[in-house]
């Protein structure tokens, strides 16, 4: 069955076509950083807006990347949450119009779901039960993952989610948006020594993590002098070598907890270099994998969407119908079931 999947839940139009027998037969995603890009931050209205204007002319590149027709489509999965709340609409509205309009079942789907399942789309898949370690712009947290629908909560963090603390200390060192991969550049320039910044909650003994006290550390060095742009990049390294250690650490002691050798890692701090490097040194010391997904699907896409809506409609799950859909801005994970 071919399933469609859209992302709309914050500032990426994600459109793909997933073929339960042959895999991804195409996906293509729109970014609009550059649109936000003069506001620092996400604008929501003007992301509704814009899902508005994309989602049709992707549609039809992905259909057209895989050869395939509207009436090809068995079913439609879509983000319902969490996200911002016009955005979701858009999409939410989007793909139950098309679904009556083809005859074809919705699903709504969990956004971090997608995330967390995105790696079992890469040609060397981990099998279950993993743990993973989720890391996006708006969520820290570490589940264990016995299936799918099986996500059992470990610990996540208290204040900033790993991806917020970059783009917000990105920004108190005056890079543009969004933050992470900015400030990750500029980290590759610099090095260890000059600056040393806490490691919030190393030794807490929990899985929880905290990150608003790094960025006022940050900011803290930031303000005592004007920084020279080699100061500047050592900030930088000390900052994203203090966040991959604690992210390191606490995934390594959860797979100890757990008693399992699998580590899966996802969301957008995931294409973070460093973050890698740093899980595959401590994981292979200890006998364990770690897994990614392909590193254009680290952030938000439809792929992942796409993906996780077929799973879950061959394992028997029931699309609503009738035209009514909610959406769910906030939606802890942990709330999935399997059926
Ligand atoms: O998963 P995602 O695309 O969107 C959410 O669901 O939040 O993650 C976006 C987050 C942003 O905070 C962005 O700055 C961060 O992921 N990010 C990175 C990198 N690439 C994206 N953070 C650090 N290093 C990167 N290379
Ligand atoms: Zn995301």
């Amino acid at each position: 069955m071919l399933v469609l999947g859209l992302e709309s839940s914050c500032d990426e139009t994600g459109v793909a076509l997933y073929d339960t027998g042959k895999g991804l037969r195409g996906h293509a995603v729109h970014s609009q950083v550059a649109m936000h890009e003069e506001y620092g931050g996400v604008v929501p209205e003007l992301a509704s807006r814009d899902h508005i204007r994309r989602l049709i002319p992707l549609l039809e590149k992905v259909l057209a990347e895989a050869g395939a027709h509207k009436g090809d489509i068995g079913a439609i999965a879509y983000t319902s949450g969490p996200g911002l709340a016009g955005a979701l609409l858009v999409g939410a509205s989007f793909a139950e119009a098309l679904a009556a309009a083809l005859g074809v079942p919705a699903l709504p789907v969990h956004h971090l779901e997608g995330h967390l399942l995105s790696p079992l789309l890469s040609r060397d898949p981990p099998e279950f039960p993993f743990v993973a370690l989720l890391v996006s712009g708006g969520h820290t947290q570490l589940m264990r993952v016995g299936g799918v629908g099986a996500y059992e909560l470990l610990g996540e963090s208290l204040d900033d989610a790993a991806g917020e603390a970059f783009d917000k200390t990105a920004k108190l060192l005056g890079l543009g948006y969004p933050g992470g991969p900015a400030l990750a550049r500029l980290a590759m320039q610099g090095g260890p020594g000059r600056f040393r910044l806490p490691r919030p909650m190393l030794n807490s003994g929990d899985f929880d993590f905290s990150f608003s006290g790094l960025k006022t550390a940050v900011l803290t060095a930031a303000r005592e002098r004007a920084l020279t742009n080699a100061e500047k990049a050592d900030l930088a390294w000390e900052f994203q070598e203090a966040v991959a250690e604690v992210l390191a650490a606490k995934a390594m002691a959860a797979l100890r907890q757990c008693g399992l050798t699998r580590l899966v890692v996802a969301g957008g701090v995931g294409a973070n270099r460093r973050l890698r490097e740093r899980l595959d040194a401590d994981a292979a010391a200890g006998g364990r994998r770690v897994f990614y997904p392909e590193l254009e699907l680290c952030t938000d896409n439809g792929a992942m969407i796409a993906f996780c809506g077929a799973r879950r409609l061959m394992a028997g799950a029931h699309p609503g119908g009738g035209g009514a859909f909610a959406i769910r801005p906030r939606w802890p994970l942990n709330e999935l079931t399997a059926g």
